[in-house]
C-alpha cells in the first residue's frame, strides 16, 4: 500500500466491531442451550478462525453481512473436529479454545501459520495441565497443541504470572467444566469481557479484584449481543487526528470499557484535545464517542502497570511520541515481543527508517520528540497493528511513505484503507 501525506483530516467515522468481544461471543454462543444473534460482529480473519473452529465441531452458524445467528450445542455438545483446527494468525482463538478443549471427551488438535506457530503457549499448558488436561505440543511450548481431553478436569486456584487476558479466559473456560471452583489471580488486571460476559450468559462467576472465581456450569444460555466498536481500532484514528494539522476526527460508539481505555488516559496526559461524549451501555459494555483535535503534545512515562489497559495500542503511542515534545519512556512491555511479530523490534526499526529517533530497550522503547518523518519503503512483519501505525505514519511523512505486506489489515480491520481513502479525500 502506498500512502502520501495529506494536509488535514476532518471526519465522522465508525470503526469495526470489537475483536475480543466478536471471539467470546462466538465461543459462548456456540456453548450455550439455545440459539444466540450476534450483531454487528467483527468481519476479520481471526474471527473466522474461531466461527469455523465451532463449524468443524457440528455447531451451525448462520452469518449474515451484519449478524451471526448460532445454534447453540451446550456444553457438552461439540462433536470432535475430523481435521485439524485451523487458528490461522489469532492467539485469541487458539489460548480460548484450548480451555473449552481441555474439557471435552475425544482429543483435538490445534495449528496455525508461521508468526502464530512461534507464539508461546506455556502460558495455558501450564495451567490446564495442573487441571490434569493432558496436552502435547512442539517443544511443550508451540503449535500444533494436541489436547487429549477425557471428559474430566480438576479445578485449580492459578496465580499467573502474566497479566493476559488470553490466559485469565482459558482457565475461565476450562472452569466452565472443572469440579468445583477454579480461581485465577493476574498481576494487573486484564481486560475483562470474559467476566463481563461469561456472567451474562449464566455462569456463576465472581470478581474480586485480581481474582476471578467460576463454577462449574450446567448451562449457559443463550443471548443477543450487540458488539461496540473496537478501541484498539480506534487508536490509528485518535493518534491520526491528534498529530495531523488543523484536523478533527470524531469515532462513533467505541467501546471504552476501564480495562482498555489506556490510550484516552495517555494522551490526555500528554495533553492532547480529546472529547468522551454520549456515554451509553451496549451489551454491558460502556461505550461512547470520541472527538480528537490537533493537539500540542508532550512526552509521558508508560510502564508495565497501565500496559494491559493499552497493550495494543503501543504501535500507534509509539508514533505519537514521536510527534510530542521530548523523551517518552516505555517499559514493562515485553509481551509486544510474542505478538503477532516482535512488535518492539518492528516500531523502532521502520520508525526509524522514517526518521524518528527510537531506541529499543529490552522491556520497551525511548522515544525522542519531536522528529520530522520522511516516506520510504517500510515492512509490517505481516502484523496488523504494525501495517495501520505505518499507514497512520505515512499520513504525516514527506513523500510517499509504501507499507510492505498491509493486507495484514485483514486480521482486524478489513476495510482500513477503504476508510482511510476516504476520510483523506
Ligand atoms: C486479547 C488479549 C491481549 C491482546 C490481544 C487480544 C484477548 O493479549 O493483546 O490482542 O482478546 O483476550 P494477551 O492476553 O496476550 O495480553
Amino acid at each position: 500500500m502506498k500512502i502520501n501525506k495529506v494536509s488535514k483530516i476532518i471526519a465522522t467515522i465508525k470503526v469495526p466491531a470489537d475483536k475480543s468481544i466478536t471471539h467470546r461471543a462466538i465461543m459462548l454462543s456456540c456453548l450455550s442451550n439455545g440459539t444466540s444473534v450476534i450483531n454487528n460482529y467483527l468481519h476479520s480473519d481471526d474471527c473466522k478462525m474461531t466461527m469455523n473452529a465451532f463449524k468443524l465441531m457440528g455447531v451451525e452458524i448462520l452469518q449474515t453481512r451484519n449478524s451471526l445467528t448460532i445454534k447453540g450445542v451446550g456444553l457438552n455438545g461439540l462433536k470432535k473436529s475430523q481435521q485439524n483446527i485451523y487458528a490461522g494468525n489469532s492467539g485469541t482463538t487458539t489460548r480460548l479454545i484450548s480451555g473449552i478443549l481441555s474439557g471435552q471427551n475425544f482429543s483435538s488438535t490445534i495449528t496455525g501459520d508461521d508468526s502464530l506457530s512461534k507464539r508461546p503457549m506455556k502460558r495455558v499448558i501450564e495451567p490446564l495441565r495442573l487441571m490434569e488436561a493432558d496436552i502435547i505440543a512442539k517443544d511443550d511450548n508451540f503449535l500444533p497443541l494436541t489436547i487429549n481431553a477425557n471428559g474430566s478436569l480438576k479445578s485449580i486456584d492459578y496465580v499467573s504470572k502474566v497479566a493476559s487476558a488470553q490466559v485469565k479466559s482459558c482457565i475461565l473456560l476450562a472452569g466452565l467444566y472443572a469440579d468445583g471452583i477454579t480461581s485465577i489471580i493476574e498481576p494487573e488486571k486484564s481486560r475483562d469481557h470474559s467476566e463481563r460476559m461469561m456472567k451474562a450468559y449464566g455462569a456463576d462467576i465472581v470478581v474480586d479484584n485480581l481474582k476471578v472465581s467460576i463454577k462449574k456450569c450446567d448451562k449457559l444460555h443463550s443471548q443477543e449481543i450487540n458488539v461496540p466498536s473496537d478501541i484498539s481500532s480506534a487508536a490509528f484514528f485518535i493518534v491520526a487526528g491528534l498529530i495531523l494539522q488543523n484536523s478533527k476526527i470524531k469515532i462513533l460508539e467505541v467501546n471504552i470499557n476501564p480495562t482498555r481505555d489506556g490510550i484516552i488516559e495517555v494522551v490526555k496526559n500528554m495533553g492532547a484535545n480529546i472529547k468522551i461524549d454520549n456515554i451509553k451501555n451496549i451489551s454491558g459494555e460502556e461505550v461512547a464517542d470520541i472527538e480528537v483535535s490537533s493537539s500540542c503534545l508532550n512526552c509521558i512515562n508508560i510502564d508495565e502497570k497501565i500496559m494491559p489497559r493499552l497493550v495494543d495500542e503501543i504501535p500507534i503511542l509509539t508514533l505519537c511520541a514521536t510527534q510530542a515534545e521530548g523523551t517518552t519512556i516505555i517499559s514493562g512491555a515485553k509481551e509486544l515481543r510474542v505478538k503477532e511479530s516482535d512488535r518492539l523490534f518492528a516500531i523502532a526499526s521502520q520508525l526509524n527508517k522514517m526518521g524518528a529517533n527510537i531506541k529499543e530497550t529490552e522491556d520497551g522503547l525511548i522515544i525522542h520528540g519531536k522528529t520530522k518523518l520522511k516516506g520510504c519503503i517500510v515492512d509490517s512483519f505481516k502484523d496488523h497493528r504494525i501495517a495501520m501505525m505505518l499507514s497512520i505514519a505515512g499520513l504525516i511523512a514527506e513523500g510517499a511513505t509504501e507499507i510492505i505486506d498491509s493486507d495484514c489489515v485483514n486480521i482486524s480491520f478489513s476495510n482500513f484503507y477503504e476508510v482511510l481513502k476516504e476520510i483523506c479525500k
